[in-house]
């Protein structure tokens, strides 16, 4: 993964309470709903962390929220986990992302990604967990992650994930 160039102007930070949620638009209402509702909130709670980008410090046009979870190992591939131990397996959650519609199309949705699985990657080497996984909320947005490697879980068409093996050659593989 190329190190992540934003476009000028455009600054990633945590999620913080002066940060405009309200005015953002991505075209998925569970995504906007998430951001303008539960984000902060959740963060304030430690149940997950969002990160946002601005052009001026206050209106978000982009983000992404993470967090830690729990993955049956019946949920993934035999190949997978054929020498895991047989129950829930720790893993990391990408819950969200989210580009404003006049920033989409033009690579930051990309970026973002990058920027949270590097984030999950940092993470891993302090709580390991075996994959990140994730759950696509249309057809859109699961064509974005398998577009970057995402694999589908047998029987769960809308539930994906990327082995952290995945994810380091990713990070680490320049
Ligand atoms: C999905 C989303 C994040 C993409 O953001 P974006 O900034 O428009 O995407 P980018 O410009 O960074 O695109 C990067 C790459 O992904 C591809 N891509 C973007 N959207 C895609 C889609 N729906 N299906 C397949 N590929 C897609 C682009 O073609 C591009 O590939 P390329 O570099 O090989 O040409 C954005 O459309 C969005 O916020 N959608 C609504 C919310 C949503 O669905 N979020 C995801 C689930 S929580």
């Amino acid at each position: 993964m190329k190190p992540i160039e934003w476009p000028s102007g455009l600054v990633l930070e945590s999620l913080a309470k002066r940060h405009d949620r309200k005015a953002f638009r991505s075209g998925e209402t569970a995504v906007d709903g998430w951001l303008k509702t539960n984000a902060l909130q959740n963060q304030q709670k430690n149940l997950s962390a969002t990160k946002a980008i601005t052009a001026d410090g206050v209106r978000v046009v982009g983000y992404y929220t993470i967090g830690m979870t729990q993955v049956d190992f019946g949920d993934l591939p035999e190949s997978f986990v054929r020498k895991l131990r047989k129950r829930l397996l720790p893993a990391a959650v990408l819950d969200w992302l989210g580009v404003d519609e006049s920033w989409q199309k033009k690579g930051l949705g990309e970026r973002l990604l990058g920027s949270a699985l590097l984030d999950c990657r940092q993470g891993s080497r302090v709580f390991p967990f075996v994959a990140v996984i994730l759950d696509a909320i249309s057809d859109a947005s699961r064509a974005f992650y398998r577009h970057f490697g995402f694999d589908e879980m047998p029987g769960h068409p809308y539930r994906l994930y990327l082995p952290t093996s995945q994810l380091e050659a990713m990070v680490e593989g320049g």
